[in-house]
C-alpha cells in the first residue's frame, strides 16, 4: 500500500536540504536508498562535523593543556571553544560546570561512584523510574550491593507516563532522584520539572538522564530545575566518544575526582595529590579532542537550525507517524507509550502482529529501512510491559513522512513475507 496519508508537514525544518547535509544518507543498501529510523540508538553527522574533525586532524592536532608552542594552544583555545557552546546550548552558568566524559553511561556513573560514594550510607534512598535505561540503574545497582543503599522507583502508567501519585511518599527521605527526561523506549517526556520540585523540597539532589532529550528539545538546565545531567554527543549530530556531565558548581566542587591521572590535578606529591579545578577536576587523561570540537560543531549546526524548530518537526512528524501507522495497520501494531505527540519524542516501539521484532527488523531491512530491535537497554520497563523485546523506530531532523511511508510499506511487506 503507498503512503496514502501524505500530508505536507508545516515549515518548521527544510528536511530536503537537511539529508543533504548528511553524507550516509546517500548511500543504499541491498539496492534501496536507505530510510534511517534509529537515532534514539545514534544520529547521523552531517558533513560540518566530519570535515571540523579531519580539519582538526589535519591542521590542529597536538595535546590540550600542556603545550606552549602554537598548535597545541590552539588544540586548547578550539576545545575550551567547544565547552562554552556545550554550556551555552544547555544553559549552564559557567564552563566549571560541563564535564567532559565518553558519553551518557560514563557520566551517570561518574556520578554514582563520586557523588554516591561520597554521600550515600547504608540504607539511603535513591529513587529512580521503571523507564530508566541501564545506564542509570546499573551503576545504583552496584552501590546497592557495595553499600546497602534503598533503591525506591517511580511507577509507570498503562499510559506510558509515569505515576506521580505516590511521589512525595516516595521521594520523604530520598538523597537522590535520579530519573531520564525522555524515554528511549517509550517516547515519555517525563514531568522533570514536577520530579524536581517535590525532589528539592524533599532535600533530595536531581540527577537528570537527558540522553534522549538534550538532542531534541532546547534545553534550560534552570527550567528543568536539574542538579546534576548526563547526555552523549553522537544522538545529537556529533561524534561518538564524547558525553557530557552538566553538574552545579557547588555539588560539582564537594565530589572526588573520578578517575586519577592527566588533566585532573594540579598537583602530586610521593605522599598524595591535589586534584585540578573545575571542570578539568574530573577529565583525567588525553580527551577525545577531535571528538570534543566535532560536538561542538554539531551544536553550531543544531543552533542554525533552532532548537524550537527541531522540537515542533518532532511533534509533526510524531503526529503524522502515530496517525499513520494506525490508520494503515489498525490493531495489527501496537505501538507503545504516550498518544498525545506534545507529550513524546518521535520514538515509536511496536509489536507488530505476532511477529519477533528481530524477524521485522530483518525484513525491514531489505527494504533499506534501519529500524532497532531489542530490549533497548531497558529490561526492567520490557517486564513492566510484559514483553521481551520491541522493534523501535525513532526520527530526528533529516526525516519526514516519506520515511514514515517507506517504514509503514516496509512492514506491509515484512506481513506478506511472513504470509498473511
Ligand atoms: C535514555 C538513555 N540513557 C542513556 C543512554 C546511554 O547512552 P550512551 O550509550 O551514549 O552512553 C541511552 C542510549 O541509548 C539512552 O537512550
Amino acid at each position: 500500500m503507498a503512503g496514502g496519508l501524505m500530508s505536507t508537514l508545516g515549515d518548521t525544518l527544510d528536511v530536503t536540504a537537511i539529508r543533504k547535509d548528511f553524507p550516509l544518507l546517500e548511500r543504499s543498501v541491498h539496492g534501496k536508498p536507505i530510510v534511517y529510523v534509529d537515532s534514539a540508538a545514534t544520529s547521523q553527522k552531517p558533513r560540518v562535523v566530519l570535515d571540523t574533525m579531519t580539519r582538526y586532524y589535519e591542521t590542529i592536532n597536538a595535546n590540550v593543556h600542556r603545550g606552549v608552542y602554537y598548535i597545541a594552544e590552539q588544540a586548547t583555545n578550539e576545545m575550551e571553544a567547544a565547552r562554552e557552546k556545550v554550556r551555552d546550548f544547555i544553559g549552564a552558568r559557567s564552563i566549571r560546570e560541563v564535564v567532559f566524559t565518553k558519553n551518557a553511561t560514563e557520566s551517570l556513573n561518574l556520578v554514582a561512584h563520586s557523588w554516591g560514594r561520597t554521600n550515600l550510607q547504608r540504607g539511603d534512598v535513591v529513587v529512580l523510574t521503571e523507564l530508566e535505561h541501564h545506564a542509570n540503574l546499573v551503576p545504583w545497582h552496584i552501590l546497592k550491593a557495595e553499600r546497602d543503599i534503598e533503591l525506591r522507583f517511580i511507577r509507570l502508567r498503562d499510559d506510558g507516563q509515569l505515576d506521580l501519585d505516590d511521589l512525595d511518599r516516595l521521594v520523604d527521605g530520598a538523597k537522590l532522584v535520579s530519573f531520564s527526561a525522555m524515554s528511549n523506549v517509550l517516547g515519555t517526556l517525563t514531568p522533570v520539572r514536577r520530579i524536581a520540585d517535590v525532589a528539592h523540597a524533599a532535600g533530595a539532589t536531581v540527577c537528570i538522564d537527558a540522553c534522549q532529550f538534550v538532542p531534541h528539545l532546547p534545553t534550560d538546565i534552570a527550567e528543568l530545575g536539574a542538579d546534576l545531567l548526563a547526555f552523549s554527543g553522537h544522538k545529537m549530530c556529533g561524534p561518538t566518544g564524547i558525553g557530557v556531565l552538566y553538574g552545579r558548581e557547588d555539588i560539582l566542587d564537594a565530589m572526588p575526582p573520578f578517575l586519577g591521572g592527566g588533566e585532573m590535578i594540579r598537583d602530586v606529591r610521593l605522599d598524595g595529590f591535589t586534584p585540578n579545578e573545575l571542570p578539568w577536576k574530573f577529565e583525567a587523561g588525553t580527551p577525545p579532542i577531535a571528538e570534543i570540537i566535532g560536538l561542538g560543531a554539531a551544536i553550531d549546526y543544531l543552533n542554525a537550525l533552532g532548537m524550537d524548530a527541531v522540537r515542533r518537526h518532532e511533534v509533526e512528524l510524531t503526529a503524522y507517524t502515530l496517525r499513520t501507522l494506525t490508520e494503515r495497520f489498525g490493531d495489527d501494531i501496537n505501538i507503545y507509550g504516550p498518544a498525545e505527540p506534545s507529550q513524546r519524542g518521535a520514538v515509536f516501539s511496536f509489536s507488530f502482529r505476532d511477529l519477533h521484532p528481530h524477524d521485522i527488523s530483518q525484513v525491514l531491512d531489505q527494504q533499506g529501512v534501519c529500524v532497532r530491535a531489542g530490549h533497548h537497554c531497558a529490561k526492567p520497563l520490557m517486564r513492566v510491559l510484559g514483553i521481551g523485546a520491541t522493534a523501535r523506530a525513532s526520527l530526528y531532523i533529516y526525516n519526514d513522512e516519506s520515511d514514515v511511508d517507506a517504514l509503514a510499506d516496509a512492514l506491509d511487506s515484512a506481513a506478506q513475507f511472513f504470509d498473511f
